[in-house]
């Protein structure tokens, strides 16, 4: 059975108090948006680029790519804000049928962005309508059936689609080339996400002293997302057992409470490594056995656990399948005793 996970680092369904938060923390511009600066710099410049053109001219397609969590969604909104574009969000998954994706398509409006989330996700009849579109903002469509069925072609209002995906290499490969944009979001740096729980604690009108800051920092996985979610819960508990006020003690106790040790690993990050040593030892394991071994799905060891812990050089990747290494081994013999 799978573990119920606080860092799950995807997204809540959208109509959740959780949901509507995290949809009230995120920056809206530039400025306002820390880290990812050599991202920053690119589309600014992209940006820039169209406004001077003017009349006619549409931003490049941009695909960004990388772990969920980093800010993907995010930076998609404030393309468009910074565009000064309609926003249009959906997900690979939602759109089932091309005769969806058709009625997104031609209820777009000249230079909107249209946000397609797990673009990965399309189904081929889908991404195959959408790369004409892509390509020349045309709409073939069939109309009719059988002897009677014709073709018809409709222009499309120029658009910018922004794709996001975790992983580029299932993206198919005539999708892939209609970006003309394609990034991948990094981790960011320790001090990026102290600043973001700091914006996050000035909105929320939270105090939180520095030492504490630099704790809840250290263990949020380098992803914005799982800081304003430890931020949120650190201050749950601040309020409950104490005056709101987020110092050290707090911070510890919280912590421990959920369950997160030091390197911002909980306890199915744990329990995952535990299994592999446990059944193999210093042997590589497959991807589907280590899902197995969870009750995961492979994909979710592959897209929310893994990448953290490679980061981290807790496991590595070899041709034979995952290995914990000789740090993930110390890690957890250190850790299982004091979390
Ligand atoms: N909230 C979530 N991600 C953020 C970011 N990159 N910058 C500012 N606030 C954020």
């Amino acid at each position: 059975m799978a573990i119920e996970r606080l860092v799950e680092p995807t997204s809540f369904s959208e109509d959740t108090e959780e949901a509507k938060l995290e949809v009230s923390l995120r920056p809206l511009s530039f400025s306002e948006y820390i880290g990812q600066e050599h991202l920053k710099k690119n589309l600014k410049l992209a940006i820039d680029a169209v406004k001077k053109r003017g009349e006619g001219s549409v931003l490049d397609h941009i695909l960004l790519y990388g772990p969920p969590g980093l800010g993907k969604t995010t930076m998609a909104g404030v393309i468009a804000k910074e565009l000064g574009a309609g926003f249009r969000v959906t997900s690979g998954p939602a759109i089932e049928r091309a005769g969806d994706l058709a009625s997104i398509l031609t209820n777009l409006k000249d230079g909107d962005v249209l946000f397609i989330d797990e673009i990965h996700r399309l189904r081929r009849a889908v991404e195959e309508v959408l790369y004409s579109a892509m390509e020349d903002f045309k709409l073939d469509i069939v109309i009719g059936k059988g002897p009677a069925a014709r073709s018809v072609r409709l222009d499309l209002p120029r658009f910018t689609v922004i794709g996001a995906t975790t992983r580029t290499g299932s993206l198919a490969g005539p999708l892939r080339d209609r970006f003309g944009i394609i990034h991948r979001l990094e981790y960011y740096k320790e001090p990026e996400i102290s600043e973001i729980i700091k914006r996050t604690a000035g909105i929320l009108e939270t105090e939180i002293k520095p030492e504490a800051l630099g704790l809840l920092s250290s263990r949020a996985r380098l992803t914005p997302r799982i800081a304003n979610r430890i931020f949120k819960r650190v201050r749950d508990y601040a309020d409950v057992n104490g005056d709101g006020i987020i110092d050290t003690r707090i911070a510890i106790d919280a912590l421990k409470l959920m369950e997160i040790d030091e390197l911002g690993l909980d306890p199915a990050d744990r329990n995952m490594i535990r299994l592999m040593m446990e059944n193999y030892g210093e042997r590589p394991v497959g991807l589907s056995t280590i899902a197995a071994l969870t009750g995961d799905e492979a994909t979710t060891i592959e897209d929310y656990y893994e990448p953290y812990l490679l980061q981290l050089g807790l496991i590595a990747r070899t041709p034979k399948g995952r290995v914990v290494t000789e740090k993930g081994r110390r890690h957890l013999q250190n850790t299982e005793n004091n979390v």
